[in-house]
Formats: structure tokens, sequence, C-alpha cells
């Protein structure tokens, strides 16, 4: 059944400022507890809440503390729906690096999300292109993503759109850059064994999200979060996207957040939220 969507974020943007929210936490722990409570939150005002997924190590520790929350009774997810960011082409749906296979393993039976409503593009389908088309569709047909985890690539690339992908860009089949597949080999027992493309919702369906929370972690990822932040809104930085968003969070560790300029702002802005700024 078509759920009724609630309000675009572009709706949204003529109520709100729509600026992007910078917190800065001491260290990745504190990051994937403010992230998970910013989801926490979506799903317990929406219990029928479509949330949108990321792979990469970046989330698992926010999975994991949502799948506390589950177990202890403080946050039900039975009508939750979610729908991944993309998926590898071409490697088969056991392999253990499948991002079906991660999304069932570190999502689906840790917090004990109804399989049905689990989504994850078919990088094995015969017609690829059909198989964006059809998760577009369905993403549509679920009301839209409510909120929408992201990690960013130390490209600057979220889902899998790379550097020079379209601004605008639909659920599609894209090449991976080497400096992915080389930051990804770590997941694989030879580098060679990285799929060379892969399915990934595209800039434009990951805007529609209504929020849109992007975590990074380490010293590693400081130059693409600043490019992201303060850079230019490039495709060359697809992350940079986030700053025409009217809902984004962008949560870091310090060391994530090291080459920031703006950081006592975001700082104070953060310690001095007022209670009728959206969550
Ligand atoms: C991966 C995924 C992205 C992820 C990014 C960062 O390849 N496709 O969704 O955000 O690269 O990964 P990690 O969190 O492991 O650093």
């Amino acid at each position: 059944m078509r759920r009724e969507r609630r309000h675009s974020p572009m709706q949204l943007d003529r109520y709100s400022e729509g600026s992007m929210e910078v917190i800065i936490l001491p260290d990745a722990a504190r990051v994937a507890e403010v992230a998970a409570a910013q989801f926490a939150d979506v799903i317990r005002s929406t219990p029928d809440a479509v949330i949108g997924l990321a792979t990469g190590s970046s989330p698992l520790d926010i999975y994991a503390r949502l799948a506390e929350l589950v177990r202890a009774g403080e946050l039900d997810v039975s009508r939750v729906s979610a729908f991944a960011l993309d998926e590898y082409v071409g490697i088969p749906e056991d392999h253990p690096e499948s991002y079906v296979s991660v999304i069932r393993r570190e999502v689906t039976e840790p917090l004990g999300l109804d399989p049905s409503r689990v989504h994850v593009p078919d990088g094995r389908a015969a017609d690829i292109e059909r198989a964006c088309d059809e998760y577009e569709a369905a993403i549509a047909a679920a009301g839209g993503i409510d909120v929408q985890l992201l990690g960013i690539g130390t490209n600057g690339h979220v889902g899998f759109n790379e550097p020079s992908s379209s601004l605008r860009s639909r659920t599609r089949i894209k090449t991976l850059t080497r400096r992915t597949r080389v930051d990804n080999a770590r997941f694989f027992e030879r580098p060679d064994q990285v799929p060379t493309h892969c399915i990934t919702q595209g800039l434009g369906t990951i805007m529609d999200a209504r929020r849109l929370v992007l975590v990074a972690q380490g010293e590693h990822k400081a130059a693409a979060v600043a490019a992201a932040v303060e850079g230019p809104v490039t495709a060359m930085c697809p992350a940079s996207i986030l700053q025409f968003h009217p809902h984004a969070s962008v949560v870091v560790d310090e060391a994530a957040a090291s080459a920031l300029t703006n950081t006592e702002y975001y700082r104070h802005t953060y310690e001095n939220k007022p209670p009728w700024q959206h969550p």
C-alpha cells in the first residue's frame, strides 16, 4: 500500500531555515550514540518510518546501538521499512561482503526488522537499468525515506556516487574509482576481488530523503568532511550536495573534524541549541 508522503524536503524548506548541522563529538562511541538517538527519535515519532541504510564500517556501531535499544524494549521497529543505499554488481548474494548479506547480518537480524520490509538494490539483475527504476519506484511507493544514514568515502563519495556524479542523479549503475576499490579491499581476500561496478541511489535520490545523517570517524575522513561541509558544492565532492539539504546533520568525532575551520561556531551552535530548533 502506498504510504502518504508527509512532506518533501523542499516543502520543509519553506518553514525551516534549512541549514546543515555539524556535531563534533569526542570519540566514535559518542558519534554512534548521537546518530542512533537521531534515528530512534524519528522511529518513535513515526512508527512506520522508512529508514535509509548505509554500509561500510562507519555505521556499524549505530546499528549495534539501535539493536541494544530494541533488545531493551526502548525502541519498536516492527513497522519500520528500510532501503539500502547501494550494492555491488555481479557479486553473489551469499557472498559475505555483498551488501545484501551485510545488511542482513548487521541490521535486519540484530534489530529484528521484518525482512520483507528491507530492500537492497539488486546487483544481480539481468536487466540492471530496470532494477534501478524499480528501486526508485519502491522507495516512492513506501512514501519516501524519512531519515537516511550516510557514511563518506575518502574521496567524498556518498552511497557509491563517485566524484563527477551528476548532482541530480537517480539510482543507476556506476563504475567504482580505483580509490574506492583500494579503500574497500580490506573487506575482501584480494584487492582484485573488489567488484568494479555497483548500483547506487543517486544524489537526487538521497536528497529526496526528509532528513540526512552523515557520520564520519577518524582522521582519514578529515579532508573529505572538510570538503563536504566547507568546500564549494561540486560534483567532485558528491557529499557537498548536502549543503543544499534543509535537514542534514553531520556527526563526526574530533579526528574527522580536524580539517574543519568553523569549529568554534559548530560547537557553540550545538551546545546552545534552543528547544524549538528541530532535533
Ligand atoms: C562504501 C559505501 C559507502 C560508505 C563509504 C565509506 O564503499 N558504499 O556507503 O559510506 O564507502 O565507508 P566506510 O564507512 O567503511 O569508511
